[in-house]
């Protein structure tokens, strides 16, 4: 009995102990407004939300084209789970492998016009299980900074040598390829359009120099898929389908032989549980009407245009479209008078972005009514401080 009690008094001195210590950087990320909450969100059609019993539009999240509010999409996913079930039950490898994967890995092969796909859990576990595949301890990662965090994490992963290039900048990006290990395989990667800053990679060029160097390209299309149709030479293309597909999980195309290997060499594919039935079935649905439909694609692009035109800014390049304000705490207060206004625009803060660049990362949907869309751009010459919509 003693024994019990003492291990249970030990035990409470270790959840102080771990308390502390999450509270002491807890209170360190706060006086630097760094600290992150969360929000209890419902989401309905063109934006609307209810946050924290508030009622806001939302100019802030990945669903360009408004697919996961859209009634047949909902339909799919509830047919699939009542088809298939609530789970996949096991790694796709075990017993997971809902035929459901193979429809949606044949139609965006095609759609990419690459030999083969093979569906992730997630956009994060495609990167962090892909890079590591295709590159390991002597060889080396050139990578463009402003790559998103899980191409930095998988190619942290790998083992490789990583070198970042400055954002977009070829001639860096050159430079990073000389001297290179003897024997070294060399991989560039890049995303195609940033999620941070909406802004789109030269691929062409990219490409161009992967292939003076013999190093394979794989970039990120995240922001891209169903929205930006770049004309993209890249090897190796992932991306996701929780943005413009509206659903969720990641996906990884390239040459077939390839494809197949990741089935037993990417960790994230092997052990990890395939996607439930209801978010393939959706998915499906959703990647099918962004096949058929082009114009929604175009809807979300004049729209976004609308805004810029307002605010006369230069004409937008993806759906994203960043307000740069440097520290987080001005941000931060924008935000809050946005909201006053009825708008929800998240203040994007290191380490999402460099310090010193935080910024409101404003993002449209094809959902998105016209009329709010210009309300914002009034709401925000309101509240922006002097000279930052200075071009
Ligand atoms: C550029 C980029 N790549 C990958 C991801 C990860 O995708 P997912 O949300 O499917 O994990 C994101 C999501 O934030 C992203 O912005």
């Amino acid at each position: 009995m003693r024994s019990v009690i003492s291990r249970k008094s030990a035990n409470s001195r270790q959840v102080d102990e771990l308390n502390a210590f999450a509270q002491a950087k807890l209170d360190n990320l706060q006086a630097k407004d760094l600290k992150r909450g969360l929000d209890p969100t419902s989401r309905g059609v063109g934006g609307a939300i209810v946050r924290n019993g508030k009622a806001s539009i939302s100019f802030c999240d990945n669903d360009y084209l408004g697919l996961s509010q859209n009634p047949r999409v909902v339909a799919a996913a509830g047919a699939a789970a009542i088809r298939y079930g609530a789970g996949a039950s096991a790694s796709r490898l075990v017993s997971g492998d809902s035929p459901l994967n193979h429809e949606l890995e044949t139609m965006i092969a095609r759609m990419k016009g690459l030999e083969a796909c093979r569906v992730f859990g997630s956009g994060y576990m495609a990167n962090m299980g892909t890079i590591p595949v295709l590159v390991g301890k002597s060889d080396v990662v050139v990578m463009d900074e402003l790559s998103h965090a899980c191409m930095h994490a998988g190619a942290q992963l790998s083992g490789a040598e990583v070198r970042l290039f400055k954002h977009n900048d070829v001639s860096d990006a050159r430079l990073q390829m000389q001297s290179l290990p003897a024997g070294a395989r060399v991989l560039l990667l890049t995303e195609t359009v940033f999620s941070m800053d909406g802004d789109l990679a030269p691929l062409q060029e990219l490409q161009a120099l992967c292939e003076e160097f013999g190093a394979w390209m794989m970039t990120d299309d995240a922001h891209g898929f169903g929205v930006i149709k770049q004309d993209n030479p890249a090897l190796i293309q992932m991306g996701t389908l929780s943005k413009a597909v509206g659903v969720y999980g990641g996906y990884v195309c390239g040459p077939s032989a390839f494809i197949e290997l990741l089935i037993s060499r990417a960790r994230t594919f092997v052990f990890t549980t395939g996607l439930p039935p209801q978010v393939l079935g959706a998915a499906l649905e959703a990647v099918s009407i962004i096949d058929r439909d082009k114009q929604l694609a175009k809807s979300v692009m004049s729209k976004t245009k609308a805004f810029t035109d307002a605010l006369g800014l230069p004409a937008p390049t993806s759906t994203i479209v960043p307000i740069l304000l440097g520290e987080a705490k001005v941000a931060l207060d924008v935000q809050a008078k946005l909201l006053e206004d009825g708008f929800h625009v998240s203040a994007i803060r290191p380490p999402t972005v460099p310090a010193g660049s935080s910024r409101l990362r404003i993002a449209f949907s094809a959902a998105h009514e016209l009329d709010d869309i210009l309300s914002l751009a009034e709401s925000l010459k309101k509240h922006l401080p002097k000279g930052v919509l200075r071009t």
